[in-house]
C-alpha cells in the first residue's frame, strides 16, 4: 500500500520532531500533526525561532519541510479523514487517581484519541502506537475501535514505539540504533508492517527495522527505559559508597565500563535521573508486574525509583549539612533547571526537588537556565512543590534571564544541569556542589567526597 497522507496525533516533543524528520525524509507524503493545543500548534507554525521545543537540528528540519509537506493542525478530525496511516503520540503520565493511582499510565489520552478515529474514520486506517503504552494496550485500543468505529472499516494497530532521547533527538532519528514495529500476524497485519517499514527503509539501513509481535514491541520500550534508568541508578547507589571510602565515582564508571560486555553509557553519574519518562515508565513497569503477580519482580524495579529518590535527597541534604542544617538567609546560586542539557524541557528534572528542599531550609536562590523562561520555573514550582501557597516565594527566589547579570558571590553554588557555559565560570568565590561532574575539581561533587 503506498501511504500518502499520514496524520500524527499530539504535536509534542515526541509527535514534532518525529514527523518533521519523516516528512524531510518522504517529501512524496503529506505529514499532518495536529493537536488540541492551540497555543503549541501557534508555536510550531510561528517563527522557526520560536518552536515550542527548543532541541539542535530540528529548526532546520522544519524549516526545510515546512509548508512543503509537512503541516501542524488544530483540526484533527480533518487530519484524521484524510490520512491513510494515523500515529498515536499524545502524553501517558502517571495516573493520579483511581485505581493504579501514583503506579499505572493514565490512558485517558490515548483513549480519547482512537474514540476520535472511531467516530470520524470512513476509510481503512493504519493505527500506530508511537506513545509509550503498557503491554496490551493494542488490544484495547483494536476493541474501541471494532465497537466504535463505522461498519466495513477495517483498522490495523501497530506498535511503534520511539527511542529518541531530548537534546539528541534529531540525530537518534536520523541515525536510530533500531526501529522497533509490532504488528498482527495475520496477513493484513503484516501488510501494515511492511507500509511502515516502507517508510523507515527511505533512510534506515534494513537490518536496523526489527520487526516482532505487538506485544513484545509495546514491551521492550518499557523495559529499555528500565534497563537505562537501572545503570543510572546503579552508578549512583556506587557514589554514594565512593564517599564513604575515597574511591572516585568517575574513575570506577570508567574502569567498569572499559569492559565491553558491560559498555561506557549511562554509567555517569549524577544528582538523580529526571525527565517525563524514566519514572513514570518504570512505574508503569512496576504496576504492570504487580497486576500479573510478579511482586519480587517489580520490587526488583522499584528500587530503581528508590536508589533515584534518595540520590536526589542526599544530594540536596550535602548542602544543608555544609551549613549545619540552618540555610536562613544564605544565598544559594541553582545553575541549570533543565532535566538534561540541549533542552527545554524540565519535566521532573531533578533541579525542581533539590530547589524545593534548599527552600525550605530557609535558602535565598537565584536561578538560571540557558533555555528554560522564568515563566516555565515558577509553573514548575507552583505544580511540582508540595506547598500549595509560598508567601515568601517571589522575595526568596529570583530567575535571571542571563549569565552575566548572575551574582557568584552566593555562600554556595548548585550546578544541576550541565551546560556548556558553566564550565568555564569563576567560581573562586563561592562553594560549589556538582550534581553532574562538570567542575571535576569540587571537592563537593557527587562522589567526590
Ligand atoms: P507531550 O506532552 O510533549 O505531547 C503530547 C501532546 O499530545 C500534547 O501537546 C497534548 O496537547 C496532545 N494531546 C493529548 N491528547 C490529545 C488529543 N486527544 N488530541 C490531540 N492532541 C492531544 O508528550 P511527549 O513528551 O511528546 O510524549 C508523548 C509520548 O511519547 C509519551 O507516551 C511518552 O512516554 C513517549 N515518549 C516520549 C519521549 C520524550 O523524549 N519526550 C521519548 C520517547 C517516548
Ligand atoms: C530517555 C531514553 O534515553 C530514550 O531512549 C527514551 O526514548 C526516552 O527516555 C523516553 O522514553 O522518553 P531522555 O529522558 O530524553 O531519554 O534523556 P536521557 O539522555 O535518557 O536522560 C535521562 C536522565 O538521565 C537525565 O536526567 C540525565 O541527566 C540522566 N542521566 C543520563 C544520568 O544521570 N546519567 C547518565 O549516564 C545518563
Amino acid at each position: 500500500m503506498q501511504i500518502k497522507n499520514i496524520c500524527c496525533i499530539g504535536a509534542g516533543y515526541v509527535g514534532g520532531p518525529t514527523m518533521a524528520v519523516i516528512a524531510l525524509k518522504c517529501p512524496d507524503i503529506k505529514v499532518t500533526v495536529v493537536d488540541l493545543n492551540i497555543d503549541r500548534i501557534a508555536a510550531w507554525n510561528g517563527p522557526i525561532e520560536n518552536l515550542p521545543i527548543y532541541e539542535p537540528g530540528l529548526a532546520q528540519v522544519v524549516n526545510k519541510a515546512r509548508g512543503r509537506n509537512l503541516f501542524f493542525s488544530t483540526e484533527v478530525d480533518k487530519a484524521i479523514d484524510s490520512a491513510e496511516m494515523i500515529f498515536m503520540a499524545v502524553n501517558t503520565p502517571t495516573k493520579t487517581e483511581g485505581e493504579g493511582a501514583g503506579m499505572a499510565a493514565d490512558l485517558r489520552y490515548v483513549e480519547a484519541c482512537t474514540k476520535n478515529i472511531a467516530r470520524v474514520a470512513k476509510t481503512d486506517k493504519i493505527v500506530i502506537e508511537k506513545s509509550t503504552l503498557p503491554v496490551r494496550t493494542a488490544e484495547k485500543i483494536k476493541e474501541i475501535l471494532n465497537k466504535q468505529g463505522s461498519s466495513g472499516v477495517h483498522f490495523e494497530i501497530l506498535s511503534n514505539p520511539e527511542f529518541l532521547a531530548e537534546g539528541t533527538a534529531i540525530q537518534d532519528l536520523f541515525k536510530s540504533d533500531r526501529v522497533l514495529i509490532g504488528g498482527d500476524s495475520s496477513e493484513k497485519g503484516q501488510k501494515a508492517v511492511q507500509t511502515l517499514v516502507n517508510i523507515y527503509i527511505k533512510w534506515i539501513p534494513k537490518e536496523k527495522i526489527l520487526t516482532t509481535n505487538v506485544w513484545s514491541s509495546e514491551l521492550s520500550k518499557l523495559a529499555s527505559n528500565a534497563m537505562l534508568a537501572q545503570r543510572i541508578s546503579s552508578i549512583n547507589s556506587l557514589s554514594a559508597l565512593c564517599e564513604k571510602t575515597r574511591a572516585d565515582i568517575e574513575e570506577l564508571s570508567k574502569a567498569i565500563g572499559m569492559d565491553h560486555r558491560i559498555g561506557p553509557h549511562f554509567l555517569k553519574t549524577s544528582v538523580g535521573f529526571g525527565g517525563s519518562c524514566f519514572q513514570k515508565d518504570i512505574l508503569n513497569l512496576v504496576y504492570l508486574c504487580k497486576f500479573y503477580g510478579l511482586h519480587e519482580v517489580a520490587e526488583y524495579w522499584h528500587q530503581v525509583i528508590k536508589i533515584n529518590d534518595y540520590q536526589k535527597k542526599r544530594f540536596a541534604q550535602k548542602i544543608i549539612d555544609h551549613f549545619s542544617g540552618d540555610l536562613n538567609g544564605k544565598k544559594i546560586a541553582i545553575l541549570g533547571w533543565a532535566f538534561k542539557v540541549n533542552t527545554n524541557d524540565s519535566r521532573e528534572s531533578p533541579a525542581i526537588y533539590v530547589a524545593e528542599k534548599l527552600f525550605k531550609a530557609g535558602a535565598i536562590m537565584e536561578i538560571y537556565d540557558p533555555m528554560v523562561s522564568k515563566e516555565s520555573v515558577f509553573s514548575d514550582i507552583s505544580f511540582y512543590w508540595e506547598v500549595s501557597k509560598i508567601k515568601d516565594l517571589k522575595s526568596r527566589i529570583s530567575v535571571n534571564d542571563s549569565l552575566t547579570t548572575l551574582d557568584l558571590s552566593v555562600d554556595a553554588a548548585a550546578i544541576l544541569t550541565e551546560w556548556d557555559e558553566f564550565k568555564n565560570l569563576d567560581f573562586s568565590k563561592t562553594i560549589v556542589f556538582d550534581g553532574r561532574g562538570v567542575v571535576s575539581s569540587s571537592k563537593y561533587s557527587i562522589g567526590k567526597g
